[in-house]
């Protein structure tokens, strides 16, 4: 979308895979906290890109008031969207809600926008709201392309720039319309915290590469990592897998409650460098052989971002070879392994082979050299 938003993905968290309707304001102002402090690593989240604070379903009254205004809830939000918007943009922070392309939202707990666009939108607007996500359930059954766009318009008048991320599941396959309506699209139903429902979200999502670029990408949904349902490698290849596919990295555990190992995977600096690339280019599965694949995407500079992805049980070799991934056939390249954070020593002459753990990647950067 148009918006000059969404340059690179969106970074950030959401309450959704952790709280679900459990949410409440001192949630929401506790996560800003440790998004600042160094407590966990000297620089903090914050400082490494992930500034949107996004409060999903739940958090409105189940009636409007007599003006047709949305009412935080006022048992749960009693200070109002407006201080809690104050309180996260006096952290350096930005502030994301949520409502739904239809009468209700998806918990039915509280109303949607669909009739109320211009009015919600100048609500966010003057709550000082950064991010939409706007969901699809509970619908007049008319098709999403003709109620989407309607709030796409409604934020354009609003006065503020806001990121207008589409959740509708994919359906009626948004990231072939979404790039007009918004700055990113689902292409995926839900995720849950475990192994097959993460694969089966990014071969999903996969399909779409073609759409993603600078100002809308594929949302495969959002990250489980830290919520417990995987082992550190299966959430170091989900990180690894929506880094590269260039998908929005929302943190989807409780950050208040962290543990080492969380924060070795979603603060890897140069696993979001690729994501973050100024190039925006999604990678794609160039070579697939059994449960053995390779994935590879172009970055800046000519350099390209290779993911060796084992889906299987067994402990394999997996090799990438030049013409799959855009290096000359000739070309001797500097390979850059992002998750032992080293340099390897030889230059890799017509492809790189590496043997890789059962559920496991390995995630590098080439650079060919001449
Ligand atoms: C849908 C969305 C989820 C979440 C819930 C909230 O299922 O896809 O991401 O927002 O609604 O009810």
């Amino acid at each position: 979308l148009g918006n000059g938003l969404a340059s690179t993905p969106p970074m950030g968290w959401n309450s959704w895979n952790h709280f679900n309707c459990m949410i409440d304001e001192k949630v929401i102002r506790e996560t800003g906290t440790p998004f600042l402090s160094d407590a966990m690593i000297s620089t903090g989240l914050a400082k490494l890109g992930y500034n949107f604070v996004n409060i999903d379903d739940c958090w409105a009254e189940i009636s409007r008031d007599d003006k047709g205004y949305l009412v935080p809830k006022k048992d749960t939000f009693p200070s109002g969207m407006k201080a809690l918007a104050d309180y996260v943009h006096s952290k350096g922070l930005k502030l994301g809600i949520y409502t739904d392309a239809g009468f209700f939202t998806c918990s039915k707990k509280m109303p949607g926008s669909l009739g109320h666009e211009e009015h919600d939108a100048k609500t966010f607007a003057s709550w000082g709201i950064d991010y939409l996500k706007y969901d699809n359930c509970n619908t007049d059954g008319s098709k999403p392309t003709l109620r989407y766009p309607v709030m796409t318009r409604a934020l354009m008048n609003a006065g503020r720039p806001i990121f207008f991320s589409l959740c509708e599941w994919g359906d009626m396959h948004p990231a072939t319309w979404g790039f007009n309506v918004g700055n990113s699209w689902r292409t995926t139903n839900d995720i849950s915290d475990n192994w097959d429902s993460m694969v089966s979200r990014a071969d999903q999502n996969e399909v779409y590469a073609e759409y993603a670029r600078p100002g809308g990408w594929n949302d495969p949904d959002m990250l489980e990592v830290g919520n417990g349902g995987m082992t550190k490698d299966e959430y170091i290849a989900h990180f690894s897998i929506w880094a590269i596919s260039k998908a929005p990295l929302l943190i989807g555990c409780d950050v208040r409650n962290i543990t080492k190992d969380v924060m070795e995977i979603i603060a890897n600096k140069e696993v979001i460098a690729v994501n973050q690339d100024k190039l925006g280019v999604q990678a794609k599965k160039v070579r697939m052989e059994g449960d053995l694949e390779v994935w590879a995407g172009p970055l800046s500079n000519y350099r390209v971002a290779v993911l060796l992805f084992n889906r299987g049980a067994i402990r394999t070799a997996i090799s990438a070879y030049w013409d799959d991934i855009g290096i000359p056939p000739s070309s001797s390249a500097i390979a850059r392994d992002l998750w032992e954070h080293k340099t390897l020593k030889p230059r890799f002459v017509g492809n790189l082979t590496a043997t890789v753990d059962s559920h496991a990647c390995k995630m590098y950067i080439l650079k060919p050299v001449s």
